[in-house]
């Protein structure tokens, strides 16, 4: 399984205003670069906040990627993992649409009558964990659903957890040349926070975009 995290941020770390509603952060180059991971993925995942913030579809907006993709044998779209302890997605949300396959991860916190109503709106569902996702043990169910490689887009609540856990093997940051503040602001790793064994990248490239800089990093061991 290979995991990457890609996100935009403003030069203070933020992934969104304390509204924690939808900003636009990247610019036009930048979302043709995420346009190009998602095609090179089996599957996108968000946590439902970003669902529920945002109301994305998480499909390859290049119709040529989306064809590349056909001619390769793979759907032209990636898969949408959503993680999603209680079911709490709306019905209505767009990653619920038919024009990709969409799997929702699952506690044991959820409702057998709200997993059943998922599946018939066509989403696989994965449980794993007591009461929140077990990200661990829910990659290798994710294995058996020929999910090898994920692009996950946030938020940060998520990317913290997978972060704790060791499961980001690339991240990549797209930084704007903007402040966003407010300390309610969700960051690239929110949750807890680390206090001791911090998580450490290596910086492998760095790329200017729009108006802005992309930094490309590689995870190394904990020191
Ligand atoms: N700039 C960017 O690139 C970017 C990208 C994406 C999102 N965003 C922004 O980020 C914000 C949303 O981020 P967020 O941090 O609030 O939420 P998030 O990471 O999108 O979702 C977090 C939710 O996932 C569920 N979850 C289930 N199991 C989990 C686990 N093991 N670890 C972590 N979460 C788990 C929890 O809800 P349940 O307990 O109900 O399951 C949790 O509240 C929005 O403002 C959005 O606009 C920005």
């Amino acid at each position: 399984m290979r995991v990457s995290v890609n996100v935009a941020m403003s030069i203070d770390g933020k992934i969104a205003s304390s509204l924690r509603e939808q900003l636009v952060i990247s610019g036009p180059s930048d979302f043709d670069r995420v346009d190009s991971l998602r095609a090179q993925c089996d599957a996108v995942m968000v946590g439902v906040q970003t669902i529920l913030a945002d109301d994305p579809k998480l499909l390859i907006h290049d119709e040529v990627l989306s064809s590349d993709r056909a001619d390769r044998g793979m759907p032209a779209h990636p898969a949408r993992i959503l993680v999603d302890s209680v079911g709490r997605t709306p019905n209505n949300a767009q990653v619920m649409g038919k024009d990709a396959r969409t799997i929702i991860l699952l506690s044991g916190a959820a409702e057998e009558e709200r997993i059943q109503e998922l599946k018939g709106m066509g989403a696989t569902t994965i449980v794993s964990g007591e009461k929140r996702v077990d990200m661990e043990s829910a990659m290798t169910l994710l294995k058996g659903e020929g999910i090898e490689n994920i692009l996950v887009e946030g938020g940060g609540e998520l990317i913290f957890t997978l972060m704790e856990k060791g499961l980001v093997d690339e991240l990549t940051v797209y930084i704007a040349p903007m402040i966003i503040g407010g300390r309610g602001a969700p960051t690239l790793a929110d949750g807890e926070g680390f206090i001791d064994k911090f998580p450490r990248f290596s910086l492998m490239k760095v790329q200017e975009k729009d108006d802005g800089i992309v930094l490309y990093f590689k995870k190394i061991l904990n020191k």
